[in-house]
């Protein structure tokens, strides 16, 4: 079947490359991809919230699923579009309706969502303009730091932990008058859990799930988790404080309750679930949903997939996820994320890229690239992932880190500590 990317990420090109190695998949596009994509599928120069230019594009590439890699189209209706727009009704779609995608679109939804279903979550309060007070109330209450969330999508950095009193009743009035714009009308007041990130996902159609392999990201831009917050400078799979103990409770509080709560409320819901966790002492709270893979975690997870990715996908999308197959690599992957220098504040793009053939035994996944005038260049903060399989984290490492220095470009940075903590 011919099959459509949605999204121009490292998570698209190693979705892609999974995707391509169906005997199911024919033709694969990407829209709008990268210079890695192209390599592997056609490049389609289209927004991913393009809706009318992507529609003409699957009627005149005769596409039967789409995958939608990032948030934003899917909070933005995609699936919704397909649904109802003749001659796409057909068509294949993986990744949740707008409903369902609330999960990720808004932080009080989510919230709400884990209190009706008893998953353990943080204590918090909603607040807007109406409630403020009530909101300086429950900041009071709370032991620092504080932790202030916008509502809506903020590209990642909706989030603020602050540390002193005064300062959160400050930053809570400028996200409330217009911070991060309409994301931050509404803002959730969350207790500070103390504990250890890591990240879980799961494939459903909205009855049944496929648990994929864990992750764990590091996602400050310096050494020792130092530093302002990135979209995340590597991982690793699996998690070796995550073992099964932990993971059957993951299981049973909040991936069964999560899926049966999506049923209980007619939210039909096809598509990836990242769960946002915290280990905290032996037990799992949510931090926060996705409703999409995450990056660079799926560029790590996805060399731990075994079986056919596109039969899971077709399950999915058609509600046939409990006759598929899921078998996990036992083995550990790595994916060290290679940055333009300053990201991810100001960076420059346009750096010429070299090197990349030299890589042997780890898997370059393309994340802000581009072909110019034949040479593949920079065109984005996060820039390259490079992926290894080992029998240890130790082994995975170093085959990405060997591989990392083989690769140049002007004002390159990567951390040189990811997974060293573990
Ligand atoms: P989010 O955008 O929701 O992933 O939040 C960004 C980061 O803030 C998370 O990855 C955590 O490191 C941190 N964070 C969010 N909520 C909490 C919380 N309730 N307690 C501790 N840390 C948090
Ligand atoms: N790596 C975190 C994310 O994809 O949101």
């Amino acid at each position: 079947m011919n099959i459509l990317i949605i999204g121009s990420g490292g998570r698209e090109h190693a979705l892609g490359w999974k995707i391509r190695q169906s005997k199911k998949t024919r033709n694969l596009f990407f829209a709008p991809g990268n210079a890695g994509t192209s390599s592997i599928g056609t490049n389609l120069k289209i927004e991913v919230t393009d809706f009318l230019n992507i529609k003409k594009a699957v009627l005149e590439n005769q596409i039967q699923l789409v995958v939608v890699g990032p948030e934003v189209p899917l909070v933005e209706g995609i699936h919704d579009y397909f649904a109802s727009e003749p001659g796409l009704q057909k068509v294949l779609v993986v990744g949740p309706k707008k409903s369902g995608a609330r999960l990720e679109g808004s932080k009080d939804f989510a919230k709400e969502f884990m209190v009706r279903h008893n998953i353990p979550t943080a204590r918090y309060l909603t607040v807007t303009h109406n409630n403020l007070n009530q909101g300086m109330t429950f900041l009071k209450s709370l032991e620092p730091p504080y932790v202030l969330k916008a509502d809506g999508l903020a590209a990642g950095k909706g989030v603020l932990i602050i540390n002193e009193q005064q300062e959160a009743e400050k930053a809570l009035k400028e996200m409330l008058g217009g911070k991060f714009g309409k994301a931050s009308r509404k803002v959730v007041i969350e207790e500070f859990l103390n504990g250890i990130e890591l990240s879980v996902f799961v494939l459903t159609d909205g009855k049944d799930y496929k648990i994929l392999p864990e992750a764990k990201d590091y996602k400050r831009i310096g050494e020792g988790d130092t530093g302002l917050n990135t979209g995340g400078m590597g991982a690793v799979s699996p998690v070796p404080f995550a073992g099964q103990e932990f993971l059957n409770k993951v299981e049973s509080r909040i991936i069964i309750p999560t899926i049966e709560g999506l049923l209980a409320e007619n939210i039909e819901y096809n598509g990836f679930i990242f769960f946002g966790l915290i280990k905290v002492g032996e037990d799992p709270y949510v931090i926060e949903y996705n409703v999409r893979m995450g990056d660079p975690e799926t560029e790590a997870v996805i060399l731990r997939i075994k079986s056919d990715l596109t039969e899971l996908l077709l399950g999915a999308a058609e509600g046939t996820l409990k006759d598929k197959i899921l078998k996990v690599d036992e083995r550990t992957a790595a994916t060290v994320m290679m940055v333009s220098g300053g990201y991810p504040e100001n960076y420059e793009k346009g750096k010429v890229i070299s090197g990349i053939e030299k890589v042997n035994s780890s898997i370059v996944f393309h994340a802000g690239t581009k072909e110019e005038n034949l040479s593949v260049v920079s065109d984005g903060g996060r820039v390259l992932a490079v992926s290894s399989l080992g029998n240890s984290i130790n082994d995975a490492l170093h085959l990405s880190y060997r591989n990392v220095e083989k690769i140049q470009f002007e004002n390159k940075y990567y951390r040189k500590d990811i997974g060293f903590d573990l």
